[in-house]
């Protein structure tokens, strides 16, 4: 039986972070068995936002495609892709955005949020079209499943919604793709910030150092209210509490008591929190060092895994033109 395909990417506009990590490298992982799974490197979905620093995204893709296989993607099973050099996603891209309104991607929520936190007065056309772009990222290799957080969730739609007008209207059988949504909603900052972002100073990276870690760490948030370890805590305002729950779930029934009892001061809780993110990050440590030491290596699977991408987006593409009556 042929494995169902999964198909999710990351914008390389910088390294990724343990909100990535909760949010859908750690599950990338655990589905590269069960799926043929594919990883997009959405470099040109990061110059809509990033096209004054190309050479930004250009270094970024090698550390993106680092971080995934230092979380234990394995290459041999799941397949890297650069965005950029895959003309079928193009030119998907270009016959799809005939069956989009400007109003549909105006009124997309994701669109909004991002164009505000961008500061965008105006919006380029290629902002504004991205998730037109994206739905060409999903299909052009009739992707049946898509792995992502809440954000991602209109996009998906206006994906199926595509797919189905232009099978309707050009007898096409491209797939109609279903989300996933990861099971973990959204890791905040270590300061309490909702988000965790590059821009707001508050994010751990997956290849920070030990003592970053620590240091992160001890600068978190705990609850306010506790000036002493004397007084008893409450781990339901805790940020350091909410780490604990997305990466020391064994140890939380515990934590929760000896805080609520005053039996553990925040010091000591942090301590245990940086030892268990060390922990987690010291195989993924190694084999970052083994990677960033055989860049070549890592180059050689982004250009193997386009290849591979190529062949089937080049096949889908020619029927889809035939279909379309674009022939010479
Ligand atoms: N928009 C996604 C993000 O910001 C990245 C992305 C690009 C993506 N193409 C994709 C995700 C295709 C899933 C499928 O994280
Ligand atoms: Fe948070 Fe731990 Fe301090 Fe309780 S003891 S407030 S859970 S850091």
């Amino acid at each position: 039986m042929m494995k169902k395909r999964i198909l999710t990417g990351d914008r390389p506009t910088g390294r990724l972070h343990l909100g990535h990590y909760v949010g859908s490298l750690k599950s990338r992982v655990e589905l590269q068995d069960e799926y043929e799974e594919f990883i997009l490197i959405a470099d040109v979905q990061a110059l809509t936002t990033h096209f004054e620093h190309p050479e930004l995204i250009h270094d970024s893709i090698y550390q993106v495609a680092i971080d995934n296989l230092s979380v234990g993607l394995d290459p041999e099973k799941t397949t890297i892709i650069q965005q950029s050099m895959i003309p079928s996603i193009a030119e998907l891209t270009m016959f799809y955005s005939m069956l989009v309104t400007v109003s549909q991607l105006s009124h997309n929520p994701t669109i909004k949020t991002e164009a505000r936190n961008y500061g965008y007065k105006d919006m380029t056309y290629g902002f504004l079209g991205y998730p037109v772009s994206q739905s060409a990222d999903i299909t052009f290799c009739n992707a049946h499943l898509v792995p992502v957080g809440e954000d991602q969730i209109p996009h998906i739609e206006m994906t199926r919604k595509i797919v189905r007008k232009f099978n309707d209207l050009y007898h096409t059988e491209i797939v109609e793709p279903e989300y996933k949504l990861s099971s973990v909603g959204r890791l905040c900052g270590i300061d309490g910030n909702a988000k965790m972002g590059k821009s707001l100073g508050n994010a751990i990276y997956l290849s920070d150092s030990p003592e970053e870690i620590v240091k992160k760490v001890k600068s978190g948030v705990t609850d306010t209210n506790r000036i002493s370890v004397k007084i008893p805590g409450n781990p339901d305002v805790c940020t350091i509490y909410k780490y604990h729950q997305a990466f020391n779930a064994e140890e939380c029934p515990n934590i929760t008591s000896m805080c609520k009892n005053a039996q553990i001061g925040c010091v000591a809780c942090k301590k245990l929190l940086a030892e268990k993110l060390n922990s987690i990050l010291d195989p993924i440590r190694e084999k970052r060092a083994y990677y960033e030491s055989h860049i070549d290596e890592v180059k050689e699977i982004v250009s193997e895994g386009t290849k591979k991408a190529n062949a089937i987006g080049n096949e889908n593409i020619a029927k889809i033109k035939e279909k379309m009556h674009v022939v010479m």
